[in-house]
């Protein structure tokens, strides 16, 4: 059976997608957050005491991890565009001084920071060469800007199988699938947005953060929560073409029964202020 043509522009509005439960965002992509937030601090150098930022901070994963590591004589920012999100990084991590705003006009004075990340983020700014001069701007001489962002195209398995599974039913989907859509998801692209910023010794690693689900409908839920470009496709669906995606996405995953795994893959970019 074939899904009319609910397709969402994800450029539209990034902050659209994630204004939604803290929860059923956490259920989702923010499964893979804190192992991502991990590998993420590894990649930018960041140590105790350091003064950072967290942009496009969402429930607060990353941030909770650069709280963890600064530690009290450390510093933690955070800023996202989402009212509900920046509530719940605020829930999550009391200690750190969370705003509500854009990447694209940090609320902040230059070179206040030592580090400034985003993780998985600059796909969904307005203007993300904006957004990382921005970055770069309240940075310290000599701090770094890093970021991470999915590999859409290939190995970040929660998605890409999501999208084959809604193009195979819908071709129209094809407009929707982050991995065509996604500016940044790969390492050459991200590079060159960091170059052209002004950011020196850029270098691009791979991640690779996984993710536990109890059931499948752990895994199913939050797409029809309509949280992130996926769920906001998925929720726009009449009940039976949902019913056959769900399907299509579980036969894609090779029908998952009780507890399992799903691996991810991520590139990471740094870059010196
Ligand atoms: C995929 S979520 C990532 C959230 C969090 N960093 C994490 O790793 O769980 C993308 C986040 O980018 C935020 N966002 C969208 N547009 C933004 C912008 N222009 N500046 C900063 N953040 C933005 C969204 O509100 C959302 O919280």
């Amino acid at each position: 059976m074939g899904i009319p043509g609910y397709v969402v522009s994800v450029a539209a509005d990034g902050a659209q997608t994630f204004r939604v439960s803290a929860e059923a965002y956490d259920g989702h992509v923010g499964r893979y957050g804190q192992e991502l937030a991990r590998e993420l601090i590894g990649v930018a150098g960041v140590i105790n005491g350091m003064a950072v930022l967290d942009v496009g901070c969402g429930t607060g994963l990353l941030t909770a991890e650069l709280a963890d590591i600064v530690g009290v004589t450390g510093r933690v920012a955070a800023i996202d565009p989402s009212a509900p999100f920046a509530q719940a990084c605020h829930a999550r991590v009391p200690t750190a001084d969370v705003r509500e705003g854009r990447a694209e006009s940090l609320p902040f004075n230059d070179g206040v920071f030592d580090a400034a990340l985003a993780q998985l983020v600059v796909n969904f700014m307005t203007e993300p060469a904006a957004g990382v001069r921005e970055m770069r701007r309240v940075t310290r001489k000599g701090g770094v800007v890093a970021s991470a962002v999915w590999d859409y195209a290939g190995e970040m398995t929660l998605l890409r199988a999501f999208w084959d599974a809604a193009i195979a039913l819908d071709p129209a989907a094809t407009a929707a699938d982050e991995g065509r859509v996604m500016r940044y998801c790969d390492p050459d692209s991200l590079a060159e947005l960091w170059r052209a910023a002004g950011l020196t010794d850029v270098t691009v690693h791979e991640l690779r953060p996984s993710a536990h689900y109890d059931s499948v409908d752990a895994l199913w839920r939050p797409f029809t929560q309509g949280v992130a470009p996926s769920g906001a496709y998925t929720a726009a669906l009449p009940a039976d073409a949902q019913a056959a995606l769900r399907d299509e996405y579980l036969r894609r995953l090779g029908h998952p029964t009780g507890s399992f795994t799903l691996t991810a893959r991520a590139w990471a970019v740094r870059g010196s202020s």
